[in-house]
């Protein structure tokens, strides 16, 4: 049997071009080797305060997303996390076995907290539990998430671990599994940064459903280094970031890259790659307008489906260790 997959994103902010490149790219591809779960978290999204006619849109917007950026319903399970009730109801009991010491240590609560505890929803100090929860109700073999959910995946493993220890073997221990390439875009407008969907500067990420002017607009207003040439240079993030992009998005080799841009100046290399991006971006924006809400709402509902039938057996098993049930 093949190994299984697990991943998900919050129904929050607009996606980017990063999110692309670094986590829905590798998402498709990973389809053809191990059988996937992709799910929409929306109960992760209400951690931060949402405009509730907002998240619904962006809920099935996201599994728009994920549809035309290929992931195939027909191979993986993609749904929407609230549909399926044992996300919650896991959470709650691994909650019971969570330390309040393991999880003041999220730095993501600290930054997303504002530092400030006090104020902060208990929602957003548990979030990590919910996220172990989505990932051990499957039985997870491998999580494809970015540099900043380890720490989240750590905790999911040791909660696993505990439990499996404390009532018996229960949960598969999932590993990580962190992407080469691409695993990290950066902002352009500060390549020190991340390209981020909560940037309040719209200017720093190509946004997925971005028109063609947009996009050529961002990008010839990118900021640069000083220097000459287009290569791979570290010490020269700015270009080594649109490099990158124009990389992944034009599927060539690292030294095809190079070989093309050689003895060119940045501005001829800005039109080219916003060219190679709006290419990039065309197909894939055509086929999100492809799936209308009823489409959507029966590919959701098969997918909940699915998940709802691996999720209860594990939940199942859980109860009836621990004497619930
Ligand atoms: N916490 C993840 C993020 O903010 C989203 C997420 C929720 C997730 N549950 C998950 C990712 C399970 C991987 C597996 O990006």
């Amino acid at each position: 049997m093949s190994k299984r997959i697990f991943s998900g994103a919050q129904p929050t902010g607009q996606l980017h071009i990063g999110n692309y490149l670094g986590a829905l790219k590798n998402w498709v591809a990973l389809q053809d080797a191990y059988e996937c779960f992709y799910c929409i978290v929306n109960l992760h999204a209400i951690t931060l305060p949402q405009e509730p006619a907002t998240l619904k849109k962006a809920t099935l917007d996201l599994a728009r997303i994920y549809l035309a950026a290929g992931v195939d319903p027909e191979r993986s399970t993609i749904f929407i996390q609230s549909d399926v009730p044992q996300h919650a109801e896991l959470a709650w009991v691994l909650s019971c076995i969570a330390r309040m010491g393991e999880l003041e240590r999220m730095t993501q609560f600290k930054d997303k907290g504002k530092g400030n505890a006090e104020r902060a929803g208990v929602g957003l100090f548990t979030y990590p539990i919910l996220m172990a929860s989505d990932i051990l109700l499957y039985q997870t073999d491998l999580v494809p998430v970015g540099q900043d959910q380890k720490q989240h995946l750590e905790l999911s493993r040791d909660l696993a671990e505990r439990f499996n220890r404390d009532y018996g073997e229960t949960f598969k221990v999932p590993e990580p599994y962190i992407p080469k390439a691409g695993a990290s875009i950066k902002s352009l407008q500060d390549a020190e940064k991340k390209m981020s969907k909560s940037d309040e500067n719209p200017a720093g990420s190509i946004f997925l459903l971005d028109d063609a002017d947009t996009i050529t607009k961002k990008i010839k207003r990118a900021v640069t280094d000083s220097g000459v040439g287009v290569e791979f240079d570290e010490t020269r993030p700015a270009i080594n970031n649109l490099l990158i992009i124009y990389q992944l998005v034009t599927d060539k080799t690292a030294d095809e890259c190079v070989a093309h841009f050689e003895g060119k100046m940045y501005g001829q290399f800005k039109t080219e790659l916003a060219e190679a991006v709006v290419e990039f971006l065309r197909p894939f924006q055509e086929r999100v307008k492809q799936y209308d809400d009823t489409t959507l709402r029966e590919i959701l509902d098969r997918g909940a489906e699915r998940a709802r039938s691996e999720a209860s057996r594990t939940l199942k098993d859980v109860y009836s260790r621990t004497g619930i049930n």
